[in-house]
């Protein structure tokens, strides 16, 4: 188990670059089986999710090759139409390959993704969504089975599908599914308006899919026979970029984040402004100041986008740890998601979790402390406490910060923060 020995209570300097989206880029690997053609993906950060995507793909007899930021995938019809469990269940976005499986192969099977500490992580919606594309599936002994019905071609050319609730994974699976069903035209409300599916969109299109309805709550998708080959970059991680403004203001350092897209962490920027911390954006640039100023405490409320992130949630805890005044945080997605509460405790936050709320009361300053993570977001949060911390912060079991931020340990250390990687 990894472990994070943070030295904090000092100001940080310099620049960071922010790297390619994680929740962007997993959607996009699995929609690759899609065509036979050569696609090219820019702008990959290194993660381990995205590692753990490739072996999926070559667990599939694909070839996938990733070098430097780039991804080159030349997907082959004979591509096997298994996934074995010990890959799935490393993380919870690869279930998105079971449609596009079923589509090249008219059957597929992948197991039942694992849940995590956020929450329970069912997949109910992703299963109603295939079969109203016509896919049959059923779960035995932990594995999905989806096969296209006998009578496909019978059943109706307009589908509708309603989510219940706007889910980031069914929206993308339904997407990708039914962008090559020809002679289809299926109609997805309720879909859900992160830019991350609007990333989809744009490559599902560039290959020469028929998708409508970008950014909108309904997106119409009229399937066609086949996709080709496509070169495509991947936007800069919204998650990344927010978790290293905060960065900035916990420790009250000047610090620049190069990559921060304005209208995709617009709800994150608007609460900061309402807390009045002290920092500017300007072309994709954040820049943070050190300042007396004192930040406030405010009310958050996580929901689906375009409200604020509930993978910004934890690390806003963090920093509202020591805004003054009291702050209150629920989150309408992951209500669960609060493991980070305990923790911030251990560094001297005024903070309480009741009703799957959590109230805080800020602090002058937080203390060191051994801290423990339990997801990915928690250890972000946890890292954030630990450089605005006043002495030693070690960070246990910790690995999970390496599935969603790319080169962390360079990034801070280029940064001037005092941290030393321990495996
Ligand atoms: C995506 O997960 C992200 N992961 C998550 O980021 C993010 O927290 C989440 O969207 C919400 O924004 C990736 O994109 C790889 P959902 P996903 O389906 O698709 C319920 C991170 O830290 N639900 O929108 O799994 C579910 O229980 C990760 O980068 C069903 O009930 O999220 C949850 O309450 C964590 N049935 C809610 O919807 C289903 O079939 C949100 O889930 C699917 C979901």
């Amino acid at each position: 188990m990894c472990e994070i020995m943070i030295s904090g209570g000092k100001k940080l300097s310099g620049q960071v670059n922010i790297s390619g989206a994680k929740n962007a880029v997993l959607p996009i690997l699995a929609a690759s089986l899609l065509t036979n053609d050569e696609v090219i993906i820019k702008n990959v950060p290194d993660l381990e999710d995205v590692r753990t995507m490739i072996e999926i793909l070559h667990s599939l007899s694909i070839d996938c090759e990733f070098e430097g930021s780039v991804i080159r995938i030349q997907a082959h019809e004979k591509a096997g139409n298994s996934v074995p469990y010990h890959l799935i269940r490393k993380m919870r976005a690869s279930f998105n390959i079971l449609g596009p499986l079923s589509v090249i192969n008219s059957e597929a099977r992948v197991p039942l993704p694992g849940g995590c500490s956020i929450g329970p992580r069912p997949v109910d919606l992703h299963m109603m969504g295939l079969k109203k594309l016509g896919f049959d599936n059923w779960v035995e002994h932990g594995v999905v089975f989806s096969k296209r019905r006998e009578d496909f071609d019978d059943i109706n050319d307009e589908i509708i599908i309603d989510l219940p609730f706007p889910s980031v994974g069914a929206t993308e699976q339904i997407i990708s599914t039914a962008a090559r069903l020809e002679g289809k035209r299926t109609v997805l409300n309720n879909a859900a308006k992160e830019p991350e599916i609007g990333q989809l969109i744009d490559f599902l299109n560039g290959m020469g899919a028929r998708i409508r309805g970008k950014g909108n709550a309904t997106i119409e998708i009229t399937g066609v026979k086949e996709l080709h080959g496509i070169e495509f970059s991947v936007i800069p991680d919204r998650m990344e970029a927010g978790t290293y403004l905060i960065a900035g203001l916990i420790t009250n350092s000047s610090i620049e984040i190069d990559g921060l897209i304005e209208e995709h962490n617009q709800s994150l920027i608007d609460k900061l402004k309402a807390m009045n911390a002290p920092f500017k954006v300007k072309n994709h640039v954040a820049y943070t100041e050190s300042s007396n100023r004192k930040m406030k405490g405010t009310f958050i409320r996580a929901d689906v986008y375009p409200e604020f992130p509930t993978d910004m949630q934890p690390q806003l805890t963090s920093l509202l740890s020591i805004a003054k005044g009291y702050s209150v945080i629920q989150d309408t997605v992951f209500p669960e998601r609060n493991s980070h509460a305990e923790e911030l405790r251990r560094h001297g936050a005024d903070i309480m979790v009741k009703n799957q709320t959590i109230v805080i009361k800020g602090v002058e300053r937080l203390e060191g402390a051994p801290v423990y993570a339990t997801d990915l977001r928690c250890s972000a949060a946890l890292v954030l406490s630990g450089l605005a911390a006043k002495g030693e912060t070690l960070v246990q079991r910790v690995d999970h910060i390496f599935r969603g931020y790319d080169r962390i340990g360079d990034k801070l250390k280029r940064l001037g923060a005092d941290i030393e990687i321990k495996n």
